[in-house]
């Protein structure tokens, strides 16, 4: 990020209206008359209050009219579009467990059929339950080395397309968790060729394709849409996501009405100001500067790390264009358990997105430094320094459970009911050794991210128990199930649909 140490704003603010009419809000010497009930007033309350709630300020009523005269919000996400070489873009604060939601409303109808990634988000299962769509799983590959997922396979795809000809659409997951990515182009032209729209979850992607040498993002590599977390890869609010999307295969207004069907009428300009600030700040000079920079940080540290022994996938591990170069993931291949090292952080005040007993994920962002870097590169080779001997958590073929994809499975469960019929069926509470062969009611998943390891209407295997139990002895939580120690778990009842 540029710093300005003269207070005054970013020269590449001024491209971003949104951010601006936010602005202009905060300085005005308003008493609304509206929402939120706050009026921006909060400190006459409390002063810590106000300080929280200072910044909330509403898009209706507050960085545009009531009536939205203004366009502020459309000529953000205009210029969005624009950058993203979309012809339809949507700012959400729902994050994008919401344009997930989006993308799966608008396309297809109740009943039909989707191709769908297995390391899909818990959204992506919402969306599907939400739209009475009938996903048809494709496996995702493995990294022998490492455990982690790879992508999914040209084979995969032309198989499933072969075999699904009459699919509404190719849902992946792009890049994963792990900072690996599919051969988009070749997926893409062979949905294309078959007739069939690709949708792109890039939750972990917002960065991807503004900088030279970089991988491009899903929308320049041919996906029909992607929705994307602002606030993880870019310096945006929590909660802030995009939903950008081409119109040839497409419907504008399904794409639209989805949106505002599961959208708050209320959005916090806030959440929305800082999407566009972020997309002024990627499509000026510094943007692409700040992820060459980082990038070269992220570079340095995994060369640090790797001259230690430990195990750091890279971009130059893979194919070109087929690793993110911002992803810093430490597999500790037995040198110490992730667990203690994830302790040693906290304790160092260096919080890391995900650690497990033989992983540590950092999430590096754009405004990371030399300083952040290298001290949370200290910090790890200061744990691993005296390693605990082996753990519980050195098995590879267990790390794609826990590491954001759920197939460990050679061959996946079958889907015995839509996960919508699932969501809705009279279900009973069972122990987890009579629930074998039954059908789910529950999703499963570690978190984080939250891919389901065990999804609605999916037929409840001996593999799938395994794979839950790796996950828990590798130290990761097990969220969404109602019973969280998986003693017992919920199924269907009657399992005809
Ligand atoms: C692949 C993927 N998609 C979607 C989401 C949901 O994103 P958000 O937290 O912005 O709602 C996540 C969250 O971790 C994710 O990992």
């Amino acid at each position: 990020m540029q710093i300005d140490r003269t207070g005054q704003p970013a020269d590449w603010l001024a491209d971003a209206p949104l951010f601006t009419a936010w602005q202009r809000f905060l300085h005005a010497d308003a008493a609304p008359f509206t929402i939120p009930g706050h009026k921006r007033r909060a400190s006459t309350l409390d002063p810590a209050l106000g300080r929280l709630l200072d910044a909330d300020v509403p898009l209706h009523g507050g960085a545009d009219t009531v009536r939205l005269s203004g366009g502020v919000l459309r000529e953000a996400e205009a210029r969005a579009a624009a950058l993203w070489g979309a012809d339809l873009c949507r700012f959400s604060t729902g994050g994008t467990t919401h344009t997930n939601q989006v993308l799966c409303l608008a396309v297809g109808r109740p009943g039909d059929e989707v191709l769908v990634a297995r390391n899909a988000h818990r959204s992506v299962l919402s969306g599907l339950a939400l739209a009475g769509l009938r996903p048809t799983w494709l496996p995702v590959d493995l990294d022998p080395r490492t455990g982690g997922p790879l992508g999914i396979s040209v084979a995969t795809v032309e198989a499933a397309l072969a075999a699904h000809p009459q699919a509404a659409a190719l849902l992946l997951t792009d890049p994963s968790y792990l900072g690996t990515r599919s051969d988009l182009p070749a997926l893409i032209g062979a949905a294309h060729a078959a007739g069939m729209p690709v949708l792109v979850d890039q939750a972990w992607g917002a960065h991807l394709g503004f900088a030279a040498g970089q991988p491009a993002h899903a929308l320049a590599l041919g996906a029909d849409a992607m929705v994307t977390s602002a606030h993880k890869g870019l310096p945006a609010f929590s909660q802030a996501s995009l939903l950008l999307a081409r119109t040839e295969r497409l419907d504008p207004d399904r794409l639209d009405r989805a949106f505002e069907a599961t959208h708050t009428t209320s959005p916090a300009a806030a959440i929305l100001a800082s999407i566009d600030a972020a997309r002024a700040h990627l499509a000026s000079p510094h943007g692409g500067a700040a992820l060459t920079r980082v990038a070269s940080l992220v570079g340095r540290a995994r060369a640090r790390l790797r001259a230690a022994g430990l195990l750091v996938p890279g971009p130059e591990d893979h194919a070109p264009g087929r690793f993110d170069p911002l992803k810093l993931v430490v597999l500790l291949d037995g040198r110490a358990d992730g667990l203690d090292v994830e302790q040693a952080l906290l304790a160092a005040g260096l919080p890391v997105e995900m650690a497990d007993r033989r992983t540590v994920l950092a999430q590096v962002g754009l405004v990371d430094d030399a300083t952040t870097i290298g001290r949370l590169v200290d910090a790890i080779l200061g744990a691993v320094a005296d390693p605990p001997v082996g753990h519980p958590g050195d098995d590879p073929a267990a790390a794609g459970m826990t590491q954001g994809t759920a197939t460990r499975h050679d061959v996946l469960p079958p889907q015995r009911l839509t996960p919508r019929q699932a969501l809705f069926a009279a279900y009973q509470t069972v122990p987890r050794g009579q629930a074998v062969g039954r059908v789910s009611a529950e999703l499963v998943a570690p978190y984080p991210p939250g891919v389901p390891v065990l999804v609605p209407g999916e037929e409840v295997t001996r593999g799938t128990l395994d794979a839950l139990d790796a996950a828990m002895a590798a130290g990761t939580r097990i969220a969404y199930a109602a019973d969280p120690t998986l003693a017992t778990l919920q199924v269907v009842i009657d399992a005809r649909p």
